[in-house]
């Protein structure tokens, strides 16, 4: 395999094309550190310099079978010869038909009708109408550090940088909770932190601020992705699921970049034995085509025709490329490399926080992986700058990362990822670590 770095990136290619995006693209846009893409395969990237990355970050927990794998590629090819675009909400074509009956194979039994949108965002604006359809209740609640996406109802329930809410209110309502971080609890005792933010929900906010009767639903990441990669406690969807139950609302599991196998099951909610009454997905299930879709039980998914549709949504070269990824998701023993493979990549890191004293956490599940940086090991100040330096600093050896949270790394590889890659994301990481 040819080396990494061969130009010290941005090279001359770069900074001419980042030039023109200063010049004419949205200001929103983020641009971690100045990487501009070429071509991808594989768990590599090469930039337009030439330079080979190392990538940990999978398009942001959407390459999860690789980039451009020739079963996904060529799925695609085939497909667009004859439909790309079946405006399937008012025309039936096969292709998405087929799509959401392999999906349903893969999720808990009950969780069996289908809605196809564009994006995560779109799959959770649409969970959030039908909630409210089928209640006929107005409020929401969810989780602080919790992201869900950028459109009006995905951003209501989004909680996570103040950046992402300043001067878009007023917004839907929803009553957002601390999320139970072990490393950071909420009430100040990792071991009960789950129960104490149950409780909370049942002794403030259902007392003081909304009736239980009027909360259409609960939107939970199972595992905090843009967040910070926190991992709850295993009791945590439980004691939700109950409470739900209780009080006649519905569980919304937004799985858009916990599924799909990033944490070694399809659903990171299977991990604690929990069925959610309504699944977001989007990110990795379109195979890095834009794609979003929201599940649940066809006695909840009971809105009449011409309720909710859009017109790309069930496109024909989305469906293509997801259903080919499915079929590289259900090869045997899939689910169990994921989990061995985080593990491998999670003892790796606690192997670099005892060299670094930067390192104030590790945790994960699967492939999805955080490092918490800090400043001080007792009081948890989050390291901000020395994040961003490292991520840097990575980058120009080669290591493609992205930040979550406040100071977090977040560990996102292609889940085709090696034991010998991930040995050599680590070594960059190591020599860039030194003196933080
Ligand atoms: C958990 C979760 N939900 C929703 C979204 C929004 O997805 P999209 O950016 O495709 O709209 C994201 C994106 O990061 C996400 O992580």
């Amino acid at each position: 395999m040819e080396p990494l770095i061969r130009v010290e990136p941005p090279g001359e290619k770069a900074l001419g094309i980042l030039r023109r995006d200063a010049g004419v693209i949205s200001r929103s846009m983020m641009r971690e550190y100045p990487l501009v893409l070429q071509k991808a395969s594989g768990v590599n990237l090469w930039d337009v310099d030439g330079n080979r990355y190392l990538d940990f970050a999978a398009g942001i927990a959407v390459m999860n079978t690789g980039w451009n794998h020739p079963r996904v590629v060529s799925a695609v090819q085939e497909q667009a010869k004859y439909l790309s675009h079946g405006a399937f909400l008012d025309f039936c074509s096969e292709r998405p038909v087929q799509c959401a009956e392999e999906l349903v194979g893969f999720l808990p039994e009950g969780l069996d009708r289908v809605y196809f949108s564009n994006s995560g965002a779109e799959s959770v604006e649409a969970a959030m109408k039908l909630a409210r359809h089928h209640t006929g209740r107005n409020y929401f609640i969810s989780f602080h550090r919790g992201f869900h996406g950028r459109t009006y109802g995905a951003l209501s329930l989004t909680a996570g940088k103040v950046i992402q809410r300043r001067s878009f209110g007023p917004f839907l309502p929803v009553v957002h909770v601390p999320y139970p971080d072990p490393y950071h609890p909420p009430g100040g005792d990792p071991g009960t932190c789950d129960a104490d933010v149950v409780a909370y929900l049942e002794e403030t906010v259902f007392r003081f601020e909304v009736a239980p009767e009027e909360v259409a639903a609960i939107f939970v990441e199972p595992v905090l992705g843009e967040g910070g990669y926190v991992v709850p406690p295993p009791g945590f969807l439980p004691r939700l699921r109950r409470l739900c139950d209780e009080h006649g609302i519905l569980l919304v599991a937004d799985e858009v970049q916990s599924g799909c196998f990033r944490t070694g099951r399809f659903l990171a909610s299977t991990h604690a034995g929990v069925v959610p009454d309504i699944v977001c997905l989007g990110k990795a299930i379109g195979g890095g085509l834009p794609f979003g879709v929201t599940v649940a039980s066809d006695e909840v998914m009971d809105w009449p025709p011409g309720s909710h549709a859009s017109t790309f949504g069930g496109n024909n070269l989305a469906c293509a490329a997801s259903l080919a990824v499915m079929d590289l998701l259900r090869d045997e023993g899939f689910g169990d490399r994921v989990t061995a493979r985080g593990e491998y990549l999670a003892k790796s890191l606690r192997e670099l926080q005892e060299r670094h004293t930067v390192v104030g956490d590790v945790r994960g599940l699967g492939l999805m992986v955080g490092m918490e940086l800090v400043r001080d090991q007792s009081t948890k100040e989050p390291a901000r700058d020395e994040r961003e330096t490292i991520l840097r600093h990575a980058f120009e050896r080669g290591l493609v990362l992205l930040p979550a949270g406040e100071s977090v790394i977040r560990f996102s590889p292609p889940l085709i990822m090696d034991e010998e890659d991930i040995d050599t994301g680590i070594d960059i990481l190591d020599r860039v670590m030194e003196g933080f």
